[in-house]
């Protein structure tokens, strides 16, 4: 698939995560880097001991945590985390190891503009361990997928998907080494897509310049996306 000019508006992201941050790091290095045609406009967390709030502190962009137990439920919580989020006006919110259930009606109302990262081959393995349970169903290949939100657990229409070979002494640990630094490219490659408005979702599933997509983009070794 060959890349088409950046788009001349530069996307505006928010970006949520709950840990770690490697991802949103990966974003931020492609965004500083010239190579994603998107301004990181925040980093939301869930956790306000989360890694990835101090990364975004640290690069100058907006970082804040809002914490679910001041909330009397959910609903609450997704709704005031939302706003906080609109006050950016995102043209797409990337959830980023983000590591909770989200409201349903929040979602709707934000369809097509969501899309997550998750460690498996989607469908197989929505949820967590997923390392664990690759090596435990005897597969011989992972992967990672992204993929628009929709209320159901990891179960929104996928975008883009990167494989890996599971090795022999493979355990949770190596795996996840292994696909990380792959995870980090193939959101990198899955939002630039968005940025440069050549996918979106539509009424009949994910559509990669304006075709509704049967199965989802796969990287190739050079970190391109190609239709399978
Ligand atoms: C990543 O492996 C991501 O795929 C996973 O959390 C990790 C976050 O790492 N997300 C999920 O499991 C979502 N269901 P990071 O904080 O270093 O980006």
């Amino acid at each position: 698939m060959q890349p088409t000019p950046l788009a001349t508006c530069p996307c505006s992201v928010v970006v949520f995560a709950s840990g770690r941050g490697s991802n949103f790091a990966a974003l931020l290095k492609a965004q500083q880097r010239g190579k994603l045609p998107i301004r990181i406009r925040a980093l939301l967390s869930d956790k306000p001991t989360a890694p990835a709030l101090l990364l975004a502190e640290n690069a100058g962009v907006a970082a804040a945590a809002l914490s679910p137990r001041d909330y009397p439920d959910r609903a609450s919580f997704d709704r005031a985390l939302f706003a906080r989020a609109a006050e950016f006006s995102p043209d797409l919110i990337v959830l980023a190891g983000f590591m909770r259930v989200i409201d349903a009606a929040v979602i709707d109302r934000w369809r097509g503009k969501i899309i997550n990262i998750h460690p498996s081959l989607l469908p197989k393995y929505p949820g967590l361990r997923t390392h664990q349970r690759v090596l435990e169903a005897g597969d011989t290949q992972h992967g990672a997928s992204v993929h628009f939100v929709t209320a159901e657990l990891d179960g929104g229409p996928p975008i883009a998907q990167v494989r890996l070979p599971v090795l022999p002494g493979d355990t949770a640990t190596t795996l996840a080494a292994r696909l990380l630094p792959l995870e980090h490219r193939l959101l990198v490659a899955a939002v630039g897509l968005f940025a440069q408005r050549r996918v979106e979702l539509g009424a009949h599933g994910v559509e990669i310049d304006g075709r509704v997509m049967t199965t989802p983009l796969c990287m190739t070794d050079d970190g391109m996306l190609a239709a399978n």
